[in-house]
C-alpha cells in the first residue's frame, strides 16, 4: 500500500506535495518522491528510505513546477532503493502508483519487443511507457491515458502529468482509494482526505473503474468505458480517515470495499511478486521440522483458522488442531514437543484468545499470531508475528479484516508447504498466481450489488436461513451464517452439506431460504447433490457459485453469480457474496449495521 498525491498549484507545489505525503506516511515509507511539470519539461526528485531523505534532496535539488506528483512507497515489486522509487517516467509522462498491475509481465513484453527499455523492477513503469507509445502514435494525453487504462489489469489508483502541459493532471481508480480535492484556483489528488485536510475539505471520491480529467478550473469524471459521468463532492470531516465513511453508508460497507486494496497491500508483503514465490520472514523456527499446528481463535477469526485447516493439511501436509480459545483454554489439551501454536485475532486483544496462548506458551509451543493491530497484547506475546495489513476496522462485524487473515494464512500454509517440499516450485507459482489475481476479482464482484439488494427484500422476511457448504466452503457458510446474524439478527446456521441429512434437513421447508456456497472445484457435485437433497423438500436455494445453470440442474430461486477463480482461493472470494448478503439484508432491515445490538469490537472479557 503506497501513497499518491497530486497537486495542480498557483505556486511551486514540491514542499505542499511533501508535506501531503508526510500524512500518508502510514501507508508506507521504504522510499519516496516527487515530479513537477517545470517550463514544459518533466523532472523528478526521488530517495531511499524515509520522506525526510526527500525533502533534503528538494532542499538542495529544488523543483519549481506548480503541476505536481508524490508518492511514499511501500515496496511491492522491486526492491525499495532509488531506482524503484516512484513517480516513473518518460520524457512525456510521469505517474505515480498504488497497487498491483497484474499483467505489467505481457505489457513489458510486448513494450520490450518495440524497443522501450525500462529502468526499474516495478510494474509501474509499464503505465508511463504505455501511455508514452499512444502518445508517439499522435494521441493526446487524455486519449492516450484512456487507452492505456483499457490495458490494465489489477487493482490500482494512479496520478498522472505531462510533459508540455502544466494544466492537467489524470487521476485512475480501479480497486485502490483515490480522493479529488477542490481548492480555489487549484486542485488536487490524493490516496484519502486527510492527506488533502490542509488544502481543502471539498473531495470527491472516485468510484471503481472511474477516472478523472484536472485541470486548476475544475475536474471532468469518466466512467470504465470513457463516457463522462458526474460525481458529487462532500464535505469531508475535518477529524480525518478514522471517522471518514467516504461514498459510503456504513463502516461496513466501506469496509468491505476495501478488500482488493487491503488484500493486495497484505499479500505483498508474504509475496515476492517478481519471482511468484511466498517470501515469509523469519520465524525463528525450521517449518520444515514443524510436527502440529494447533489453531485457536474466536469469532470471524476463528473461521479463518478453520479455512487454514484445510490448507495447511492439503497443501503443506501438516497436522492440524483446531479450537474456539474460549474452549481450548479449559480442555488441558496436550502439545506436541516443538509444536506450533497459531492465534489469529483482529483486535489482537480477546479475552479467549489471549488465554489459550498463554496455556500454550507453557506447554513449550512455539507461538504465532495473526493480527491486525501490531501493538496488541497478543501480538506482544508472541514469538512471532504476522500482521494482516487491514487497516483500521470500524464496522464491528468484521469484513476486511477476516479476508486478510486469509490472505496472510495462505501464504502460511504455502511457506510451510515449500519448506517440507509438499508443493513444487511450479505449484507454488500456480498458487501464488491465483493469490495475485485475488483483488481484481474482488474488484469485479463489488461492481454488482444489485442481486443482494433484490435478495434482502425476500431474505428479511425469514426467520430461519441454512447456509451449506463443503471443503473451504463449509467454513464460509459458517461465516455467511454468523455475519446474518450478528447485523441482521435473523437466526442463520451454516453446515457442512454433507452432514444436513443427519438434522438439520428437518427444519426445510419453503420458508427456509437455504444458501449454498459452492464454488466450481472437485467438491461441486456433491454440494449439488445435497442441493437437490433440499429442492425435493421445496428448500428455496440462493446459489453462490461460478458454475454455469446448465450445470446446477436443479432450480434454484436465486443464483448469485461469482468469477470463476482458482480452487485454492475461493473462500477470499466467496467471503464477500457472504458479506453483502448480510449487509444488504440488514440495512433494508434499517438495523444498526457498524454497531449492531450486544456485540463489541473488541472482547477483552471472558
Ligand atoms: C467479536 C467481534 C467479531 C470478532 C471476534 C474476535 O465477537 O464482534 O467480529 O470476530 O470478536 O475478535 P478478534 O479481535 O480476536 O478477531
Amino acid at each position: 500500500m503506497c501513497g499518491i498525491v497530486g497537486i495542480l498549484g498557483e505556486k511551486p507545489v514540491a514542499n505542499e506535495l511533501v508535506d501531503a505525503l508526510r500524512r500518508l506516511e502510514y501507508r508506507g515509507y521504504d522510499s519516496a518522491g516527487v515530479a513537477t511539470v517545470e517550463n514544459g519539461h518533466l523532472d523528478r526528485r526521488r530517495a531511499e528510505g524515509k520522506l525526510r531523505n526527500l525533502a533534503e534532496r528538494l532542499s538542495r535539488q529544488p523543483l519549481k513546477g506548480r503541476a505536481g506528483i508524490g508518492h511514499t512507497r511501500w515496496a511491492t515489486h522491486g526492491a525499495p532503493n532509488e531506482q524503484n522509487a516512484h513517480p516513473h517516467m518518460t520524457d512525456k509522462v510521469s505517474v505515480v502508483h498504488n497497487g498491483i498491475i497484474e499483467n505489467f509481465r505481457e505489457i513489458k513484453e510486448t513494450l520490450a519487443r518495440e524497443g522501450v527499455t525500462f529502468s526499474s523492477e516495478t510494474d509501474t513503469e509499464v503505465v508511463a511507457h504505455l501511455i508514452t507509445a499512444e502518445m508517439r502514435r499522435g494521441a493526446d494525453p487524455v486519449t492516450a491515458t484512456g487507452k492505456a487504462l483499457g490495458q490494465l489489469k489489477g487493482a490500482f489508483a494512479l496520478a498522472i502529468i505531462f510533459a508540455g502541459y502544466d494544466d492537467l493532471m489524470i487521476g485512475a481508480r480501479e480497486g485502490s482509494p483515490l480522493a479529488v480535492g477542490h481548492g480555489e484556483g487549484e486542485m488536487y489528488l490524493g490516496s484519502d482526505a486527510i492527506a488533502l485536510a490542509p488544502f481543502t475539505d471539498r473531495i470527491t471520491y472516485l468510484e471503481e473503474g472511474d477516472w478523472v480529467i484536472l485541470h486548476r478550473g475544475g475536474a471532468e469524471f469518466r466512467d470504465r468505458n470513457g463516457r463522462k459521468v458526474e460525481r458529487k463532492s462532500i464535505t469531508s470531516s475535518a477529524s480525518g480517515f478514522l471517522v471518514d465513511k467516504g461514498n459510503h453508508k456504513h463502516f461496513m460497507l466501506k469496509e468491505i470495499h476495501e478488500q482488493p486494496e487491503v488484500i493486495s497491500h497484505t499479500l505483498t508483503n508474504y509475496i515476492d511478486l517478481v519471482a511468484g514465490k511466498v517470501a515469509f520472514p523469519d520465524l525463528g523456527i525450521d517449518l520444515a521440522q514443524v510436527p502440529r499446528v494447533t489453531i485457536s481463535a474466536c469469532g470471524t477469526a476463528y473461521l479463518a483458522g478453520l479455512v487454514a485447516k484445510y490448507w495447511l493439511e492439503r497443501y503443506a501436509r501438516v497436522p492440524v488442531e483446531i479450537d474456539v480459545a474460549s474452549e481450548m483454554r479449559y480442555r488441558e489439551a496436550p502439545m506436541p514437543a516443538g509444536g506450533v501454536a497459531l492465534f489469529i485475532s483482529q483486535s489482537g486483544e480477546t479475552a479467549d484468545t489471549l488465554a489459550t496462548l498463554r496455556y500454550c506458551k507453557a506447554q513449550g509451543q512455539r507461538i504465532l499470531s495473526v493480527v491486525n493491530v501490531r501493538t496488541s497484547t497478543i501480538a506482544r506475546e508472541s514469538h512471532a508475528v504476522l500482521p494482516t495489513l487491514a487497516g483500521p476496522e470500524i464496522g464491528v462485524a468484521s469484513t476486511k479484516a477476516f479476508t486478510c487473515q486469509l490472505a496472510t494464512l495462505a501464504c502460511f500454509a504455502l511457506a510451510i508447504g515449500r519448506a517440507k517440499g509438499t508443493i513444487t516450485p511450479e505449484k507454488e507459482r500456480e498458487l501464488i498466481q491465483a493469490l495475485t489475481e485475488v483483488p481484481r476479482h474482488m474488484v469485479g464482484l463489488l461492481r454488482e450489488e444489485q442481486p443482494y439488494e433484490d435478495l434482502a427484500h425476500w431474505l428479511s422476511k425469514a426467520r430461519d436461513v441454512l447456509y451449506l457448504g463443503r471443503g473451504t466452503a463449509f467454513p464460509i457458510a459458517m461465516e455467511g451464517a454468523l455475519k446474518l446474524k450478528e447485523i441482521s439478527y435473523i437466526h442463520a446456521e451454516g453446515y457442512a452439506a454433507g452432514e444436513m441429512k443427519h438434522g438439520p434437513i428437518a427444519l426445510i421447508d419453503e420458508n427456509v431460504p437455504v444458501v449454498v456456497v459452492a464454488p466450481d472445484d472437485d467438491l461441486f457435485e456433491k454440494t449439488v447433490s445435497n442441493m437437490q437433497e433440499v429442492a425435493a423438500r421445496g428448500g428455496q436455494i440462493v446459489l453462490v457459485s461460478d458454475a454455469s445453470s446448465e450445470k446446477v440442474g436443479c432450480r434454484v430461486a436465486t443464483h448469485l453469480s461469482v468469477p470463476s477463480v482458482h480452487p485454492f482461493v475461493t473462500p477470499l472470494v466467496y467471503a464477500l457474496p457472504m458479506q453483502l448478503i448480510a449487509y444488504h439484508t440488514a440495512t433494508f432491515m434499517g438495523t444498526d449495521v457498524d454497531q449492531p445490538r450486544n456485540l463489541a469490537k473488541s472482547v477483552t472479557v471472558e
